[in-house]
């Protein structure tokens, strides 16, 4: 299975936010939206080897993780709009309070208390990768297609912590280019690189 983790620094933990003004008052939760269309979807469907996880570490209720499932998720839309919908019902929900780990709360969304290091718990033994800026170039990189862990940091990137922590995890930093992209076109490119090659 290909894996996403996307850590949204001040994207919204909770359902508190209004859909017509998603970018204003949501954390930049539409950031990680667009990654969720690029991670799962193509042109006539859902990818079933591929699994995101959106990190959310803003509001009262932060740190919280949704898990979208391509093997299993369903009604998950290209446009951001539904996108936003759906995540506001899964985040309103209440099904984390007294469960420890992922809960699912729709079919193939899955939503847990806590942050990175339940996706680190969960994700334990595969191969993890840091995308940034300024290293390794992605091309040079040897991969298993069916069993990688990619991060991404959002519109504000990693904070330093975060990225040592995944370093001194086995974490490998690499980059697909020498601009600083959008996350979501980053997530693009990953999985063309990963379609490449199988
Ligand atoms: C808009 S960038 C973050 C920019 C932020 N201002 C910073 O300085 O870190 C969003 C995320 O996309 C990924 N990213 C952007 N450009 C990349 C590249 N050329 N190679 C690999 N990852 C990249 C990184 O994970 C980054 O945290």
């Amino acid at each position: 299975v290909r894996r996403f983790v996307v850590l949204g620094r001040s994207a919204l933990a909770s359902g508190e936010f209004s859909l017509d003004d998603l970018p204003g008052t949501s954390g930049r939760l539409d950031v990680l939206l667009r990654c969720v269309r690029a991670a799962l979807l193509h042109s006539h469907g859902i990818r079933h080897d591929t699994v995101i996880y959106l990190v959310l570490e803003g509001g009262h209720r932060a740190p919280r993780t949704v898990r979208v499932d391509g093997a299993s998720a369903k009604f998950v839309r290209p446009d951001e709009r539904p996108l936003a919908t759906l995540l506001k019902k899964v985040l309103s929900s209440d099904a984390d309070e007294s469960h420890a780990g992922f809960v699912d709360v729709r079919p193939g969304i899955a939503l847990a208390k806590g942050g990175l290091e339940i996706v680190l718990e969960e994700t334990r033994g595969s191969p993890k990768y840091v995308l940034e800026e300024n290293a390794q170039d992605i091309r040079g990189v040897e991969f298993d297609s069916h069993d990688g862990v990619f991060v991404l940091g959002d519109h504000l990137g990693f904070d330093e912590r975060t990225r040592a922590q995944l370093v001194s995890l086995g974490a490998k930093a690499i980059s697909v280019g020498p601009l600083s992209l959008h996350t979501d076109d980053v997530v693009a490119i990953v999985q063309n690189e990963l379609d490449r090659r199988e």
